[in-house]
């Protein structure tokens, strides 16, 4: 049988507080990882643009399992990321990163505040 639209399969993301608390949710293709983050009410990521790289509101360090297998960021996004604190090597705008298959199962930390 073939169903009439498309399935679109479920992608997971663990968001890690700077305290150490563990989300672990669920995201479809396409979104990006700041939208399931506020979509799933996670602590500590903001999303104040809506998405559009200017606020820095949803700053996240990637996991270092999961750093080489994402798109390098963008001139505009680092030039957003100046504006964040504590930026480290890993940081990375989270609106910036959009879910697909092969993100299945990535880690991203949280600092400990946006502002
Ligand atoms: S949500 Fe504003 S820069 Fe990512």
């Amino acid at each position: 049988m073939t169903l009439p639209f498309t399935v679109l399969n479920m992608l997971k993301i663990t968001y890690i507080e700077y305290n150490g608390t563990a989300h672990e949710v669920e995201g479809r293709e396409g979104q990006s990882i700041m939208e399931v983050a506020t979509q799933n009410l996670v602590p500590g990521i903001l999303g104040d643009c809506g998405g559009t790289c200017s606020c820095a509101t949803c700053h996240t360090y990637v996991d270092s399992a999961w750093v080489a297998r994402i798109d390098a960021a963008t001139d505009d996004e680092l030039g957003v990321l100046e504006g964040a604190l504590d930026v480290r090597e890993n940081s990375r705008l989270c609106c910036q990163i959009k879910l697909d298959s092969t993100l299945d199962g990535i880690v991203v930390h949280l600092p400990q505040r946006q502002y």
